[in-house]
Formats: structure tokens, sequence, C-alpha cells
């Protein structure tokens, strides 16, 4: 039995939509392109994903919503998966108007449970004579016209800075449809930098992992300096484009010093950090997911120097201070509140 997605199943039992030239935008398993009739284009917002592309060399991959290099008006059908987050699927919509020649067939697919009713409303204001043509394996699949092609579609466009103060220390942060907590400072994150503060880290190399949108790094580098200490290097890492993207915007217009890196988890990585600080991911789609978070703790010991300290927060129900202990070193809890809580582990040293 195939273990493709449910949304990409359907879109083979549909097989008779792709026509012509074909991009698909949102892909989450490449296994599904070899199934396709002809190549065309892949994009997927999702840095593991786009690594597990690159054997389809007669597709044209793309990650994430970057258009360099795009021509607009270049292809009859556009498939357009929908995207975890609701707010992307503006992006993804638009994007699709863009690849779209005028009069291309416009396609979206995806789970009742992932918002396939609501997500069906916004593909109708962009597509009017969008119609529900197949429901199958719990996914609607809708298709329609490109009547409103896009001549232009650029990433900064949907760029939106917001400010955000913690600790005293206020920070401009970018931000894109899709990317976590976009114009607020989340509270598990707001107790980390509060936490940060009043217990700063030793070391200043340091790795903030599922960075989203930068915060944590810019944060840190202007709590530093605002105690007239050195920044030190706050490097970066998250899965997903649109939060590398909104990083490195965040850290520019900071002068932050870091590299934002686009990888699935720490097995790209290569290095060590004398802390590794974290707010890590506990969704995969609307389910609570902690598999993520569980191989990152697994995984972090071997990137930080010998005693070096991880800081993460967490939701206090999320099972994690057992699995620091036994990964990394004796565990500490340094602050909680009615949802979160910050726990520190230091790497042990080699006896
Ligand atoms: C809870 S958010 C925290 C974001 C940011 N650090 C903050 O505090 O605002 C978790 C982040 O983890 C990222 N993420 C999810 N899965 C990941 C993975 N496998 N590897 C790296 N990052 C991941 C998500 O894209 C998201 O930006």
């Amino acid at each position: 039995m195939s273990s493709l997605p449910n949304t990409h199943e359907v879109l083979l039992r549909n097989d008779h939509l792709l026509d012509g030239r074909v991009a698909i935008l949102g892909l989450s398993d490449p296994s599904v392109l070899s199934q396709c009739p002809s190549a065309g284009l892949a994009m997927t917002e999702h840095a593991g994903v786009f690594k597990s592309m690159a054997s389809y060399t007669d597709w044209q991959l793309c990650f994430g919503y970057d258009s360099e290099g795009l021509q607009t008006g270049a292809f009859d059908t556009v498939i357009v998966f929908l995207p975890k987050a609701r707010a992307e699927l503006s992006l993804r919509l638009a994007m699709a108007q863009f690849l779209g020649r005028q009069g291309a067939s416009l396609v979206m697919i995806g789970e009742k449970k992932e918002g396939i009713a609501g997500g069906s409303k916004q593909f109708l204001q962009a597509v009017p004579d969008g119609m529900k043509v197949d429901s199958a394996r719990h996914c609607q699949v809708w298709n329609g016209t490109n009547s409103q092609p896009k001549d232009v579609f650029a990433l900064e466009d949907y760029l939106e800075w917001t400010s955000l103060t913690c600790a005293g220390i206020e920070v401009s942060v970018a931000g894109l449809p899709g990317v976590f907590s976009e114009g607020e400072l989340d509270g598990g994150t707001r107790l980390l930098l509060e936490n940060l503060a009043e217990k700063p880290l030793t070391g200043d190399k340091v790795l903030d992992f599922a960075c989203g949108a930068g915060v944590i790094g810019t944060w840190l580098q202007a709590h530093r300096r605002s105690e007239d200490n050195e920044p030190g290097v706050v490097d970066g890492v998250d899965v997903q484009a649109q939060a590398v993207a909104c990083a490195r915007a965040t850290y520019e217009r900071a002068g932050a010093q870091g590299d934002i890196y686009a990888e699935d988890g720490l097995a790209g990585l290569k290095g060590r950090w004398q802390a590794v600080v974290t707010n890590p991911p506990f969704h995969s789609g609307v389910k609570t997911d902690t598999s993520m978070t569980e191989q990152f703790i697994r995984q972090v010991a071997r990137h930080l120097v010998p005693g070096g300290e991880l800081r993460l927060v967490a939701n206090s129900f999320l099972p994690y201070e057992a699995l620091l202990q036994r990964f990394i070193g004796p565990v500490q809890t340094l602050a909680q509140d009615k949802r979160f809580t910050v726990y520190r582990a230091f790497q042990r040293l080699p006896r």
C-alpha cells in the first residue's frame, strides 16, 4: 500500500487535471513527482522535503516563495496543496495566479481536518468560477480558471514588521504568512526571554534551534549590547522557508550576527555551540507532535561544547524533562508560568 499523504493520493486519482505545463505548490512528499505524467515546477516550503527532491532533476525545484528566476504565466495548470497555516494560503494562491497563464487551470487540494472548507472560500475569491470536482480520502479538490493572473509576485510585498518588547528590550521582527506567532511575541518565547534576562547564557556562540522569525537571536544580541557586553553570534536554524526568510530579514535590520540555516532538525548542521536556546516545535499540522523535539533532544548534545548549556521553553505538559536528563545532563527548572516551563540542562562533561 502506498504511504503518500492523502492529498497526494487524491492528486494522482485526478491526474486528468495535470494538463500541459504543470506547477505543484506545497509538495510534502516528492515521490509523487515520479508518478506525474510530465515534469514541471515543484515547490515546497519545507527544507527537508526540498533536500529530498534533489534527485528529481527534470523538475524545476523551488524552496518557498522566492520568485527569483520564475516567469509569470509559464504554466497551464497549477496545483495548490492547502497549507497547514491558513494565513499562508493567500501567498500560495497569489503564487499560483502568478505562475498560471491567463485561463490556466488552478486546482486546490486539501484535507477536511486541515480546513479545506474554509480554504475553499479563499480559493473562490481568487478563482471565482471554482467548483468542487472531487471528494475522496477525507480531501476535497477544487478547480477553476486563472481569470485574474498576476504579473508580479514578490515575497517582499508580503513582509510585515512588528515591534516587540520584552524585559525592556525592543526588537523589530519580520513576518510573513505562515510564520510562527506572526505579529506578536509567543507566551513561551516571552517567558524564555525574561528568563534569559535574569540568567544570561554564558558563551557568545549560540544556536537558536527552530528560530522562526529570528526573535530570540535578535533579542539576545540586543540585550547583551544593552549591558555593554559584546553581542556575540547567534546562529539560527528553521525548516520553513518563510521563517528562514524572516529570520534573515530580522537579523539584517537589527545588524545581528549569525547565520540562518534552512534545515530539518539538526542533522544537516556541523559544529558545536557554547549554548543552544530553543522554543521548539510541538505541532505537525493540526496535531500535537513532540517527535521532532524529542529527536532534537537526542541529538543536541553532539552540537554543544563539553559543559555547554541547552535552554529550552516548552508547554509544561510536554514530557521533555526525563529526555533532557538522559541525553544531555542534569536538568533544572528555571521558570514556570501557567502554561510554560523553562528548562536548563548542561552537557555532561566527559569523565
Ligand atoms: C514554537 S516555534 C518557535 C519560533 C521562534 N523561535 C519563536 O520563539 O518565535 C517553532 C519553530 O520550529 C520550526 N520547526 C518545525 N519543525 C522543525 C524542524 N524539523 N527543524 C527545524 N525547525 C522546525 C517551525 O517552522 C517554527 O518556526
